[in-house]
This record gives structure tokens, C-alpha cells and sequence, in this order.
């Protein structure tokens, strides 16, 4: 079973609540809420205000994906504002031991983001602690842009972490994903496949959801048969 999280970024903010309500009505989960404070990338989103909002017209998972430089300090803020799962990039923490640990206490599912550049290895010991982890498959800041081909060959070394643990983080794709490679991002071992333009840039984003999840259902059913067969 893998899910995607449509990511609101790519949203019409003046038309947010129909937006969502598609997702909604198109079957999705979660919704992947990206917070970027024009420092740690260099573009502006949305914060606190717009998440609260959220929270109390949709009964949708929030999966916040933090984008800023000082996520120590604010985690707490973001899950009072309502975050589910609450991801926060290991380039930006400070003490990511203790900030994934207050998150978990704060009642959200801490995740940990990991940049392209940045390898899978420095998880060996935040690892049991997540309840999932980031893979951007893109340079944070912005919608739209071209998928890293690279970033599956971490999905499989993350994934061939988590199994060598016996852990069950669970594993998310973030950026320049689309119909035509989310099969592949899950046999690579994906749980969450993030996309944006890909849903709410399409004519249809409700069909272009279910594209997307149509495949990674099969991409799922087809790994999992594996799986039994071996
Ligand atoms: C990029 C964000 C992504 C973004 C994905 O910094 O983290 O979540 O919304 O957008 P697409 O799917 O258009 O690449
Ligand atoms: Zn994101």
C-alpha cells in the first residue's frame, strides 16, 4: 500500500478549500502542506495561519513538510497548529535527536527530510526514531521541478536500511513525481509519493490523483507479490 499526498503548494491558495475538498472526494489521505521561510530556501510559502485553517475544514492527514531554519524552536508551534506527520529537514536541525523526540512527544509523527545531496547514511542513528523519512528528489523551494534520477538508488539503500533494522519507517518521495514514475518509485520501496504540479497544474486534478494512486496501488500489488513469491 503506498499513498499520495497531494501537495497543496501547487494548490489555488484563493480557491483552497474546493481544492481540497477534490482531494477529499477523490479519495486521498493525506495532504502534504510545504513551509518555506525565504531562508532556508529561498522562496516563501505558507506557515501556522494557513495550516490552522486547514485543520479545521478537513479531517485529511496534514503531512507538514518544514522548510525553514529554525525548526527546534517552531516544531511545537506547527503541531499546535494541527500537523499529523511533521517532517523536518536534517540540513536545518540543530539537535535532531531531541527535536524528532519532542515531536513525538508533542503527539505528531516526526519525519526526517534529506536533501539530494545529502547521503542516507546519516540516518544509521535517527532511524529508529522516525516514523518516516524524506527522500527530495528535487532542490527544496519550488514546485515543478525536474525529478533527480538519482533519488531511487536512495529510496533502495534506505529501504535496505530500514529492512537490515527491522524498522518500519516508512518511506516518502518529494518532488517531480507524476504518473509516469511513481511505479518505479514504489518497487524502489516508496510508501508516500508527494506531488504538486503533477495533480493541481492537470486539467483534472481529482483524475490525475487517481492516475497516480491507480499506479502506485499496482506497483504496490505487484511488490508485495514479489515478496511473497521469494
Ligand atoms: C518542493 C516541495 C514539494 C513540492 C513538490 O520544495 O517540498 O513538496 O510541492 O512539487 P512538485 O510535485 O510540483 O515537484
Ligand atoms: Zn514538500
Amino acid at each position: 500500500m503506498a499513498r499520495v499526498a497531494p501537495s497543496i503548494l501547487s494548490a489555488n491558495f484563493l480557491h483552497l478549500a474546493d481544492d481540497v475538498r477534490a482531494m477529499e472526494e477523490a479519495g486521498a489521505q493525506m495532504l502534504h502542506v510545504d513551509v518555506m521561510d525565504g531562508h532556508f530556501v529561498p522562496n516563501l510559502s505558507i506557515g501556522i495561519p494557513v495550516i490552522e485553517q486547514l485543520r479545521r475544514n478537513t479531517e485529511l492527514l496534514l503531512d507538514v513538510h518544514l522548510m525553514i531554519s529554525n525548526p527546534d524552536e517552531m516544531a511545537s508551534q506547527y503541531i499546535n497548529a494541527g500537523a499529523d506527520y511533521l517532517s523536518v529537514h536534517y540540513e536545518a536541525a540543530h539537535h535532531l535527536d531531541r527535536l524528532v523526540a519532542s515531536i513525538r512527544e508533542g503527539g505528531a509523527q516526526p519525519g526526517v527530510v534529506l536533501n539530494p545531496q545529502t547521503p542516507v547514511s546519516v540516518l544509521e542513528e535517527i532511524l529508529p526514531q522516525c516514523h518516516h523519512i524524506v527522500i527530495m528528489s528535487v532542490n527544496p523551494g519550488f514546485g515543478g521541478q525536474k525529478f533527480i534520477s538519482t533519488s531511487l538508488e536512495k529510496v533502495r539503500k534506505l529501504k535496505a536500511l530500514t529492512d537490515s533494522k527491522g524498522l518500519e519507517a516508512q518511506i516518502e518521495i518529494d518532488g517531480g513525481m507524476g504518473s509516469e514514475n511513481v511505479r518505479e518509485a514504489v518497487q524502489s520501496g516508496v510508501d508516500m509519493v508527494v506531488a504538486g504540479s503533477a495533480i493541481f497544474g492537470a486539467p483534472s486534478p481529482k483524475e490525475s490523483f487517481n492516475r497516480m494512486q491507480r499506479a502506485a496501488d499496482e506497483a504496490a500489488a505487484i511488490t508485495d507479490n514479489d515478496a511473497i513469491s521469494a
